[in-house]
């Protein structure tokens, strides 16, 4: 393998700088020519490329979002669009590829790579819900931030014996609900993994009144959604003056917290040698915190097990 290329697919998130500065850098120290491809697989149809050299990667590690641009492609999941793709890859001497986005990214890296361009996938996503991966790339970035922007909720709700419904993203996820939320202490979470209702949510805001809690904090996934709606029932049924807040895509920026630019580094380097070696159609995931890889249609089949005990734990100690 003389050239490899590289992009990023799918809904941006911090760290994916980190891991196309490793991917660039590990494929150049293994004498490997690196093309970066802007726009993802859009930009690889329409032939979106650039030369990359080990300093077109030099201070990007602690950048938020992604150089390379990022997008979501309808052609490429036409027959066409991918045999345009291909032909891309073929003209510019691209001889394998690393994506770098979430499962709809990875089926276009199983598709390229069964019809002859080697694909490594890397899990670059903030919603955390990958099978085949204990940690996507910038999950803990965004937990973080959801946790400073819930204690600086948390700071105002007290001042005024508020309750206040923070809704955050994970699409149909809950991962980054479960973990901010015990990161935060909030009273109650709702994700979309668990049944719960906002007669439950009342509950608990009804008996941590009772043992002299006078603001709360629920944290509601995306995937349950309804922000709004919940605060006006909690306002209705309890009378504390509940307000709603929606965090949106502020979440989805920023500078990458250390822990996901270790983790994009050592899986972008993983990455290259996995091509070097001449792997195919593979994902790299971290595991009891080994870097792993799995076959792509295995690790989309995989079932993410979420973790109740967690849940619990959240529900348990926010008394
Ligand atoms: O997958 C990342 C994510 O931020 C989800 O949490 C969210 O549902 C979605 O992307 C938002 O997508 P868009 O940026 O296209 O609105």
């Amino acid at each position: 393998m003389k050239k490899i290329g590289i992009l990023t697919s799918g809904g941006d998130a911090p760290g994916m700088n980190a891991a196309i500065r490793a991917v660039t850098r590990t494929a150049i120290s293994k004498g490997l020519e690196v093309v970066g491809v802007r726009r993802g697989y859009a930009g690889l149809i329409a032939g979106e490329l650039f030369e990359m050299n080990a300093r077109s990667v030099s201070n990007i590690l602690q950048d938020g979002g992604t150089m390379l641009y990022s997008a979501r492609s309808k052609e490429f999941c036409t027959e066409e669009g991918m045999q345009k793709a291909i032909k891309t890859c073929r003209d510019n001497g691209i001889e394998g590829l690393v994506v770098i986005g979430g499962d709809g990214s990875f089926r276009g890296a199983a598709d390229l790579s069964a019809r002859g361009i080697p694909c490594i996938a890397l899990p670059g996503t903030i919603d955390n819900d990958i099978t085949s991966t204990d940690y996507t790339i910038g999950f803990d970035t965004c937990v973080n931030c959801v946790t400073e922007m819930v204690d600086r909720i948390r700071d105002t709700m007290r001042s005024h014996d508020r309750c206040s419904v923070v809704e955050v993203m994970g699409r149909h996820a809950g991962y980054v609900a479960l973990h901010a939320g015990i990161a935060t202490g909030a009273t109650y979470i709702m994700v979309p993994e668990v049944d719960s209702s906002v007669q439950d949510a009342i509950k608990k805001i009804e008996s941590g009144r009772a043992l002299g809690k006078s603001s709360f904090i629920i944290i509601v996934a995306e995937g349950v959604g309804h922000a709004e709606k919940l605060s006006e029932q909690i306002q209705e049924a309890t009378g504390i003056v509940t307000r709603a807040t929606i965090l949106g895509h502020v979440q989805r920026g920023g500078s990458p917290t250390s822990r996901d630019r270790i983790l994009a580094s050592t899986m972008g380097s993983y990455a290259v040698d996995l091509l070097v070696e001449g792997k195919s159609n593979r994902v790299v995931g971290i595991h009891k915190e080994k870097i792993v890889d799995h076959d792509i249609q295995e690790a989309l089949a995989m079932k993410k097990e979420f973790p109740m005990d967690l849940y619990k734990i959240c529900n348990d100690i926010s008394i």
